[in-house]
């Protein structure tokens, strides 16, 4: 019995795909190398999370077949909300339950339990700039009313981890993991309110995505942070295969 995550599906079987960058190289066939990953990897009794951006799709009939792909991969599916995921309004995550229970499992504003860990998830957000370089590409500047923007929706999904985090404690769980997908921090911070959260409840693990591309996939912390393990899991960054959140 093993937890596995992975982000950044991009599944566009009925969509036309937009992103130049996800035609070739480690997109190549992305979701042929993970679906055969998937089969040596997982069996029936684990658990995969899938952090968000699933589909190209703008509403649920343009995802039917995106989320039959991830409906058939094998083990419990739990999902979480990405940037792209135009088909899932947070606010009725219930009836998207109750339209594919028991074949996926929707996490938002709420906890799903692995053993005796409590698993919450969230959206998150950061701040991506635009950044003004010099010559030599260092930082100078930034749009501050980006920023401004940002920093609201920064505090709506921090209340949406906190409450989550609150449920599970309520309920007796003591062992935490999150899984975001926008990375913890942006590329500016070492410590963000999410990161805050994540020491208070003393999560063990923060699983992230979101990130693609070589010059992203140092974008946010990875590996030990505050006494906190930071996992970057987009598809392109883990070549498609799962990342073994715990045994
Ligand atoms: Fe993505
Ligand atoms: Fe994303």
């Amino acid at each position: 019995m093993s937890l596995y995550a992975l982000g950044d599906l991009h599944l566009h079987f009925q969509t036309e795909l937009k992103a130049i960058g996800q035609k070739s190289g480690a997109w190549r066939h992305h979701e042929q190398k993970f679906q055969k990953n998937c089969a040596k990897m997982i069996d029936a009794n684990d658990t995969l999370v899938l952090v968000g951006d699933h589909s190209w799709g703008k509403n649920l009939n343009e995802c039917e077949q995106d989320l039959a792909y991830i409906a058939d991969l094998p083990g419990r599916k739990i999902l979480t909300r990405g940037n792209h995921d135009m088909f899932w309004n947070a606010k009725k995550t219930r009836q998207l339950n109750e339209k594919f229970q028991p074949k996926l499992n929707f996490l938002q504003d709420g906890f799903e339990v692995y053993q005796d860990y409590a698993l919450v998830g969230t959206k998150g957000f950061t701040f991506e700039g635009p950044y003004y370089l010099d010559r030599r590409g260092r930082i100078i500047g930034w749009d501050e009313e980006k920023e401004e923007h940002a920093k609201k929706l920064v505090e709506r999904e921090l209340a949406r981890l906190r409450a989550s985090l609150e449920m599970a404690k309520n309920e007796g769980y003591q062992k935490f993991i999150i899984f975001l997908h926008y990375p913890p921090t942006n590329i500016l911070e070492e410590s963000s309110g999410f990161t805050g959260i994540a020491e208070e409840f003393r999560a063990e693990q923060v699983i992230y995505a979101h990130c693609h591309g070589e010059s992203r996939f140092h974008d946010s912390i990875q590996g030990e942070f505050h006494g906190v393990e930071y996992r970057l899991v987009s598809g392109d960054f883990l070549r498609w295969k799962p990342y073994k959140v715990l045994d």
